[in-house]
Protein backbone atom coordinates (compact mmCIF):
# COMPACT_ATOMS: atom_id res chain seq x y z
CA UNK A 1 0.00 0.00 0.00
CA UNK A 2 1.45 3.40 -1.11
CA UNK A 3 2.11 5.58 2.58
CA UNK A 4 3.66 8.25 0.39
CA UNK A 5 1.92 9.25 -2.65
CA UNK A 6 3.88 12.45 -3.61
CA UNK A 7 7.13 10.27 -3.55
CA UNK A 8 5.51 6.90 -4.46
CA UNK A 9 6.67 5.12 -1.39
CA UNK A 10 4.78 1.50 0.16
CA UNK A 11 4.90 0.38 3.51
CA UNK A 12 6.76 -2.35 2.33
CA UNK A 13 9.84 -0.41 1.35
CA UNK A 14 9.31 1.23 4.54
CA UNK A 15 9.70 -1.68 6.38
CA UNK A 16 12.45 -2.77 4.25
CA UNK A 17 14.38 0.33 5.25
CA UNK A 18 14.13 -0.31 9.19
CA UNK A 19 15.30 -3.91 7.91
CA UNK A 20 18.51 -2.16 6.45
CA UNK A 21 18.61 0.44 9.68
CA UNK A 22 16.95 2.61 9.07
CA UNK A 23 15.34 4.62 12.27
CA UNK A 24 14.32 7.72 12.38
CA UNK A 25 11.98 9.77 10.70
CA UNK A 26 14.98 11.73 9.35
CA UNK A 27 16.84 9.25 7.76
CA UNK A 28 13.71 7.78 6.40
CA UNK A 29 13.08 10.99 4.80
CA UNK A 30 16.90 11.11 3.29
CA UNK A 31 16.60 7.20 2.37
CA UNK A 32 13.12 7.52 0.98
CA UNK A 33 11.39 10.16 0.29
CA UNK A 34 9.20 10.13 2.61
CA UNK A 35 7.45 13.34 4.07
CA UNK A 36 9.57 15.50 2.04
CA UNK A 37 6.91 16.89 0.04
CA UNK A 38 3.57 17.76 0.82
CA UNK A 39 4.05 15.97 4.55
CA UNK A 40 0.66 14.22 4.73
CA UNK A 41 2.48 11.01 4.97
CA UNK A 42 4.60 12.01 7.81
CA UNK A 43 2.25 10.40 10.68
CA UNK A 44 1.42 7.01 8.90
CA UNK A 45 5.43 6.84 8.20
CA UNK A 46 5.88 7.30 11.87
CA UNK A 47 3.68 4.79 12.99
CA UNK A 48 5.31 2.02 11.01
CA UNK A 49 8.53 3.08 11.98
CA UNK A 50 7.46 3.07 15.48
CA UNK A 51 6.14 -0.38 15.32
CA UNK A 52 8.80 -2.00 13.03
CA UNK A 53 11.80 -0.95 14.95
CA UNK A 54 13.24 -3.87 16.96
CA UNK A 55 12.56 -4.15 20.16
CA UNK A 56 15.71 -3.61 22.83
CA UNK A 57 15.38 -6.51 25.59
CA UNK A 58 16.98 -5.61 29.06
CA UNK A 59 17.57 -9.00 30.68
CA UNK A 60 16.34 -8.26 34.31
CA UNK A 61 19.34 -7.45 36.67
CA UNK A 62 20.70 -10.63 39.13
CA UNK A 63 19.07 -10.93 42.28
CA UNK A 64 21.97 -10.06 45.21
CA UNK A 65 20.57 -12.69 46.97
CA UNK A 66 20.70 -15.43 44.88
CA UNK A 67 24.24 -13.99 42.24
CA UNK A 68 25.98 -14.73 45.81
S1 LIG B 1 2.36 12.00 0.67
FE1 LIG B 1 4.40 11.90 1.36
S2 LIG B 1 5.18 13.89 0.99
FE2 LIG B 1 3.17 13.93 0.20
Amino acid sequence: MYVCVCRAVTDRQIRQAIDEGVRTMRELRLKLGVCSACGKCGEYAKEILDSSKPRITVAPAKDAATAA
